[in-house]
């Protein structure tokens, strides 16, 4: 499986501070808010990944993640002209995902709880195994912001729908998707929504109709943040700031889950910490590499 990871896009909702920079290089405490969609990403297990991007932003995402080699990884990118939707985000990347099936995140989500490597990777087996879509409620209290998923009695899902001014449940559909390989055609297929763009939550449909569609519940003990308003924003940096000083332990720290994951050893992880040395950012992976 490969990934997609979904940067683009304008940041409306966060101007003025996205006027003219993008907010995924935004720090969500101690580090850019993009490392957090790459952490679940090398968390499930994927090394080949694809960044689509603003043309503008493209030198700077270069500058950050390089080829991915430093994290033992693949790391692509793909321009997307303009904003026109997550679907087509998708579609932007369709030729570096060669027939595979895809995991798709967006940039600006955030994921905490216990036991999520193992989510991560049952819904890529689901996937590789049963084909079809795998994708996450979250129980919010402002449903009218995402994508919303409506259950039956017996848990089985009825309906999508996208920013609904009504929304028929509180569950929202999380911004990190498991697609067999036939989403591309399936993003091909659909129209633009009212407001413009190519929803995702219409190729969700798709998937729905046919009657592969799966939803996942994370339940209590899992924080989800969609970090693109101020309010959220700032929400999910005090929570990866108490998280972190509580635990010791670090959320979206990209060198360390490469380390656990074996893609790089200890001498290129203490490479990678040395720059960083002057922070506790750096200081923690150094003593990650010194075995402590
Ligand atoms: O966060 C979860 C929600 O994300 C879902 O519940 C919704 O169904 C889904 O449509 C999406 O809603 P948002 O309104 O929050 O999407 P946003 O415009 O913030 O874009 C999400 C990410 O994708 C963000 O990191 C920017 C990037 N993006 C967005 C667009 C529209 C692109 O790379 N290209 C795009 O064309």
């Amino acid at each position: 499986m490969k990934a997609i990871i979904l940067a683009g896009g304008s940041g409306t909702r966060l101007y003025p501070i996205t006027t003219v920079l993008n907010k995924h290089f935004l720090p969500i405490y101690n580090k850019p808010m993009i490392y957090y969609s790459l952490s679940v990403v090398m968390l499930t297990g994927i090394r080949e990944v694809i960044f689509v991007v603003n043309p503008q932003d493209l030198k700077v995402y270069r500058r950050l993640f390089g080829d991915g080699s430093q994290l033992g990884m693949d790391i692509r990118y793909a321009v997307q002209d303009k904003p026109k939707g997550l679907a087509h985000g998708l579609l932007v990347a369709e030729e570096f995902a060669e027939g595979n099936n895809v995991c798709l995140a967006l940039g600006d989500n955030i994921f905490f709880g216990h036991g999520l490597p193992e989510i991560l990777k049952e819904a890529r087996k689901d996937v590789e195994t049963n084909g079809g879509a795998c994708v996450f409620g979250y129980y919010v209290h402002d449903p009218e912001r995402y994508g919303i998923v409506e259950f039956d009695e017996e848990g089985r899902v009825l309906s999508l729908e996208e920013k609904p001014k009504k929304p028929k449940s509180n569950y929202a559909v999380v911004g990190l998707y498991f697609y067999d390989s036939t989403v591309f055609e399936k993003a091909r297929k659909i129209k633009p929504s009212d407001r413009g763009e190519l929803e995702i939550t219409s190729v969700n449909e798709e998937y729905l109709k046919e009657g592969n569609l799966r939803v996942k519940l994370l339940g209590r003990g899992f924080a989800w943040f969609d970090a693109g308003t101020h309010d959220s924003f700032l929400e999910a940096g005090e929570f990866v700031a108490t998280i972190e000083k509580k635990t010791g332990l670090m959320i979206g720290c990209i060198e360390e889950i490469a380390y656990r994951n074996g893609w790089i050893d200890r001498e290129q992880l203490r490479k990678l910490a040395e720059p960083l040395a002057k922070t506790d950012y750096g200081r923690y992976l150094l003593k990650l590499a010194d075995g402590k």
